[in-house]
């Protein structure tokens, strides 16, 4: 079924586990994301980015909404960083049920304003709102606290935030970065930080940047002729950490991008005369349900729908 974020991550926070929020750009991501949240028993978040919003525009709005609404489990829509008051008010009008509206590289008082203007109009709607404080970054284990509060959210400030805006759910900056870059060895997550600002915020806590990069999917991706470097994610453990201190929606991309990839890599790479679409997305959609499926079971929502 179709539901709001706060239908999904309100009871996320309250039993320490989170919900993964994939992001999708077509109907084999968008079923891959929803089926396997299906077959597991778990709430799931799909999300568009306005890239995807652009690339695929209400058709796939569409596809996501028909699948989510068929589900036996609970799907919500997201708007991923939407960068202004319109962007989010026209997900809304597509039929979105969440909305981010990200004024984070914005001063304090310009992302509350932005941020309150959004939850008022949402709000109206009965559509939760995601907003983002602090600036999303990679951090050496050994860098200072000083610099490192420089751009990590300060806990008051999220606090301060919170009250200002009435948003719904909070991305927080604790270390975690887009990409299949994070960092070296084993990217560093301030838990203390996310600790701190559980105990002072009851609402769901967003991790962004929170794609596993796993080294099995690397190597598939170099044997079957790509070109990666040294890419490396978030590590489980400090995910199922972060989950149980008031990370609720943990959002993954770059994982299911390698994982698609890897999928039409390895067919075309094994079967040059393959031309049926089927035999080329089917598994590439097989191999992204491997991956959300170890996700779901690391966050902890199998079996919670
Ligand atoms: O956080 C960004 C997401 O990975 C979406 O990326 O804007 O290229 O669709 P995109
Ligand atoms: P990854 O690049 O780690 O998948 O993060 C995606 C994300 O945060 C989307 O908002
Ligand atoms: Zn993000």
């Amino acid at each position: 079924m179709l539901v709001t974020g706060n239908d999904i991550l309100i009871p996320a926070r309250e039993g320490k586990y989170g919900v993964g929020a994939f992001n999708t750009n077509n109907m084999e991501i968008t079923q891959a994301i929803i089926h396997t949240a299906e077959r597991l028993r778990s709430p799931v978040i799909v999300q568009m980015s306005e890239g995807a919003v652009k690339y695929g525009g209400q058709d796939l709005a569409n596809i996501v909404i028909d699948i989510a609404t068929r589900a036996t489990v609970p799907v919500a829509l997201h708007l991923d960083h939407g960068s202004s008051y319109a962007s989010a008010l026209n997900a809304i009008k597509m039929g979105f049920t969440s909305v981010m509206i990200d004024a984070s590289h914005h001063s304090f008082q310009e992302n509350v304003h932005e941020t309150r203007r959004v939850v008022e109009a949402a709000h109206a709607m009965g559509i939760s709102v995601e907003a983002e404080i602090g600036r999303l970054g990679g951090v050496e284990e050994h860098v200072v606290v000083d610099e490192k509060d420089a751009f990590l959210t300060d806990p008051e400030e999220a606090v301060a935030f919170v009250d200002q805006t009435n948003v719904d759910y909070l991305a927080i900056a604790i270390g975690t970065s887009h990409g299949a870059y994070k960092g070296k060895g084993r990217p560093y997550i301030d838990q203390a930080r996310i600790v701190r600002i559980g105990e002072l915020l009851g609402i769901p806590l967003v991790a962004h940047g929170s794609s596993g990069v796993p080294a099995e999917i690397t190597q598939r991706f170099r044997d079957s002729g790509g070109e990666i470097g040294e890419a490396v994610g978030i590590a489980d453990e400090d995910l199922r950490e972060a989950c149980k201190h008031g990370i609720a929606k943990v959002n993954v991309d770059t994982d299911l991008r390698l994982a698609s990839t890897v999928g039409i890599r390895e067919i075309l790479q094994a079967s040059p005369k393959e031309f049926d679409p089927r035999k080329i997305f089917g598994p590439a959609r097989e191999v992204m349900s491997k991956i959300i499926e170890h996700k779901m079971g690391v966050l902890g929502s199998v079996g919670k729908a």
